[in-house]
C-alpha cells in the first residue's frame, strides 16, 4: 500500500491480535459499533467450527484515536482471544510449560497448509505449531478491524461495500460476475450469506453431509463497490495499477486461489465487442450502458461499479485426515484433526469486503492527499468538480 500501512501480530491462540493502520488523516470519525459489526459479520456463517462458539470478537482502541477521531497517528486496535485461556500454557512466550507444549506438538504437516512450507522455511520444524499459529485465518479478523476503518473513510465520499457468497463447493448461485442489485439480494444473517437465500436450506443440508464425511468444501465470493470516482490507481507502473492491486489483496486471504475483476474468466473467451463495454454520452456525463470490465480499465478507475469474485479452495484440514509424514519420526502418517471450519466461505464476504477497503481507502489517499479530514474533503470536491462534466457519484451504473 503506498499512503496506508496495515502490520498486524499475534497467533491465532495467543492473548490478542495487534492491528497497526498509519496514514490516516487526523479528524476521521470512527463508529466502534458498525468495527464491530463487521467483525461478527466474520464469525457468522453456516459450516464454521466451534472456535467461533468461544470467540465474540469486539475492537479496543489503545493508540491514534481520542474522544472518537483519529490524531494522524498510528491507529492501534486489540482484537482479544477469548480461547486463549485454554491455551495460555501451550502459548507462554516466556516459560513455556514443556508437558502442555510437547502435548500439542504438531509433527505431522497438513498438505494445503502453511505448516510444511512455513516450517522448513523458518527452522521450525520440529513443532508446527510454531507455523501454524500465525498462518491460521484468524489473522483474518485484523484485516476486518482494519479494513472496517477504512470503509467509514470510504463511506465519508459515498463509496459504498456489498458483498456475498456466489457458490459453494460445486452448487453455483450464480454465473458469472455479480452486480450490485444482485448483491443486495444478500441478507446478512442468512446461514450462507448468499444471492439465493431461497437456496441456502438446501445447501445447508449439503455441507452436513460433507461435513458426517469428514470432508470440507471452498466456493465463490462476490463483492461491487459502487461510488468510487474514475482516476483511482495507475496506468503508468505495473505496481501502482490498481486492477494488480486488488487482486493481490484478495489472493492474500487465506483460500483463495484466484480472482478475477469484472468478467475477466468469461472474457477470454468472447470476441472484443462483446466484451468491451460501450462509451455513450448520457443525462450525467459519460455512460457505460455495461460494466463487463469491473470498474477498471488500464489499472484505474473508470467510474463504473468494481466489480470482483474470490475463489476460495476447500479448507484443508480434514476430519478424516490427510496423508502426510510425521517429520519426528520421517514415517508416513494420517494428518491431526484439530477443531476446524467444514466451509468458511459464508464468513468471507466481509473479509474481501475489508481488503477491498483497504486498497481502495490508500488508492483515494493517494490521489487526494491530506493530512486531516478538512484537507482530504476539500480535496475531494476539487477533484470531483474537475471531473463534474464526465462523472457524478450518481451516474455509476
Ligand atoms: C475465514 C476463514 C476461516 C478458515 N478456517 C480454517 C480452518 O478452520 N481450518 C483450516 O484448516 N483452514 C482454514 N482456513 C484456510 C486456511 O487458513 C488456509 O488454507 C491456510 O492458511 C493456507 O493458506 P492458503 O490456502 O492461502 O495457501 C480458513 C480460511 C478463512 C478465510
Amino acid at each position: 500500500m503506498r499512503r496506508l500501512r496495515l502490520l498486524s501480530g499475534g497467533e491465532s491462540h495467543g492473548p490478542r491480535l495487534t492491528v497497526i493502520l498509519e496514514g490516516l488523516p487526523a479528524g476521521l470519525e470512527l463508529d466502534r459499533e458498525a468495527i464491530d459489526r463487521w467483525l461478527a459479520r466474520r464469525q457468522h456463517g453456516f459450516g464454521r467450527g466451534g472456535r467461533q462458539r468461544i470467540e465474540n470478537d469486539r475492537v479496543e482502541v489503545t493508540g491514534g484515536l481520542r474522544g472518537g477521531r483519529t490524531l494522524g497517528s498510528p491507529l492501534v486496535l486489540h482484537v482479544a482471544n477469548r480461547d486463549w485461556e485454554n491455551w495460555a500454557a501451550v502459548m507462554d512466550p516466556w516459560e513455556l510449560d514443556p508437558a502442555a507444549a510437547t502435548a500439542r506438538r504438531v509433527t505431522a504437516p497438513r498438505p494445503g497448509h502453511a505448516d510444511l512450507s512455513g516450517g522448513l522455511g523458518t527452522g521450525q520444524t520440529e513443532d508446527l505449531r510454531n507455523v501454524l499459529e500465525r498462518a491460521s485465518a484468524r489473522e483474518t479478523a485484523a484485516r476486518v478491524a482494519a479494513g472496517a476503518v477504512c470503509a467509514q473513510l470510504l463511506e465519508r465520499y459515498g463509496i459504498a461495500l456489498r458483498s456475498g457468497v456466489l457458490g459453494i463447493g460445486p452448487h453455483e448461485l450464480h454465473h458469472g460476475p455479480p452486480h450490485w442489485d444482485l448483491l443486495g439480494q444478500v441478507d446478512p444473517g442468512s446461514p450462507l450469506v448468499s444471492v439465493d437465500p431461497g437456496r441456502e436450506e438446501e445447501l445447508v443440508g449439503f455441507i452436513r453431509k460433507v461435513r458426517e464425511r469428514g470432508e470440507t468444501l471452498g466456493g465463490i465470493v462476490g463483492a461491487a463497490v459502487r461510488g468510487l470516482p474514475p482516476g483511482l490507481g495507475s496506468y503508468v507502473h505495473w505496481d501502482r495499477k490498481l486492477d494488480g492491486r486488488v487482486v493481490q489483496a484478495l489472493v492474500s486471504i487465506p483460500s483463495v486461489k484466484a480472482a478475477a475483476i469484472g468478467a475477466g474468466i468469461e472474457a477470454s473467451a468472447l470476441e472484443g465487442s462483446s466484451v468491451h463495454d460501450p462509451i455513450v454520452p448520457g443525462p450525467s456525463g459519460l455512460e457505460r450502458p455495461s460494466n463487463r470490465a469491473g470498474g477498471l480499465e488500464g489499472g484505474v478507475t473508470n467510474g463504473a461499479d468494481l466489480i470482483v469474485r474470490a475463489w476460495f479452495k476447500p479448507i484443508s484440514t480434514l476430519r478424516r485426515g490427510l496423508p502426510s509424514v510425521d517429520l519426528a519420526t520421517g514415517e508416513p502418517r494420517t494428518t491431526d484433526w484439530e477443531r476446524s471450519d467444514t466451509v468458511a466461505v459464508a464468513s468471507a464476504p466481509v473479509i474481501v469486503e475489508a481488503m477491498l477497503a483497504l486498497v481502495l481507502a490508500d488508492a483515494l489517499l493517494e490521489t487526494l492527499g491530506g493530512a486531516c479530514m478538512d484537507d482530504v474533503d476539500a480535496a475531494w470536491r476539487a477533484y470531483t468538480g474537475r471531473l463534474a462534466p464526465w462523472w457524478r457519484p450518481e451516474s455509476a451504473p
